[in-house]
């Protein structure tokens, strides 16, 4: 069974508790949560205290998605904040291993992520490392993009990789995923599966759901 993790980037951000509250009860499991810096992506979005003030009113599992320089300093705060998961960049710090190992210290998940042009090979070593891993789609930066193609390929090599040694992680994707494009990406391997615009701002956010989940039926995950 797929995850489906909403991006709150495409939500109403004069409304943000509403609109949350909106796609947990239209069923999705995670809410996916991208904080940016200016830095490590060319844009700022929110930082703990949003998240904080979410987690108030929300039992969903916070999948927080660090696009930040340097993300050790911060994954205490976001912690303490209510994340459930903490996904860094593995392009973002020096030594990537070590702040996943600092996540699991903390108690929540541990991810990392790679952009678009971000070999897939870098990851094999540390699979022991992470509850997931983040195949970017698009560019981290900004929502509503066109998911990249080649990208699906990296999700694919992955998935192989991690079966054939044994290692039961999740594969999340990230960026320009809707109905018309989910079944290649569940196909390939993905089994959480990040939606900003096409949730948000769907006209009936459960029904764009439930057409996530139809096509998860048509083209199943073999994780
Ligand atoms: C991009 C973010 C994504 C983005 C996805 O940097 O990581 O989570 O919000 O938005 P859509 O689904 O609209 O491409
Ligand atoms: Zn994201």
């Amino acid at each position: 069974m797929i995850i489906i993790s909403p991006s709150v980037l495409a939500a109403n951000f004069a409304a943000l508790g509403k609109d949350v509250k909106k796609v947990e009860d239209a069923g999705a499991e995670y809410l996916h949560l991208d904080v940016m810096d200016g830095l490590f992506v060319p844009n700022i979005s929110f930082g703990a205290s949003v998240i904080g003030a979410l987690r108030k009113d929300s039992k969903m599992f916070f999948d927080v998605h660090l696009m930040i320089i340097d993300p050790d300093r911060y994954v205490e705060d976001f912690v303490k904040a209510g994340a459930d998961l903490i996904t860094i960049h593995y392009e973002s710090c020096e030594d990537p291993v070590s702040v996943l190992r600092h996540i699991r210290s903390l108690g929540v998940k541990a991810a990392v992520a790679i952009k678009p042009a971000t070999d897939v090979s870098v990851l094999y070593p540390i699979l022991s490392e992470i509850d997931m891993a983040l195949i970017m789609t698009v560019e981290p930066g900004f929502g509503g993009q066109k998911l990249i193609p080649h990208t699906i390929e990296k999700v694919a090599s992955l998935r192989a990789y991690a079966k054939e040694n044994g290692y039961d992680i999740d594969i999340e994707v990230d960026g320009g995923i809707g109905v018309d494009n989910l079944g290649l990406l569940t196909s390939a391997g993905a089994n959480v599966i990040v939606a900003g615009s096409s949730i948000f701002k769907a006209e009936d956010a459960s029904s764009a759901i439930a057409q996530m989940r139809e096509q998860e039926r048509l083209f199943p995950c073999d994780k």
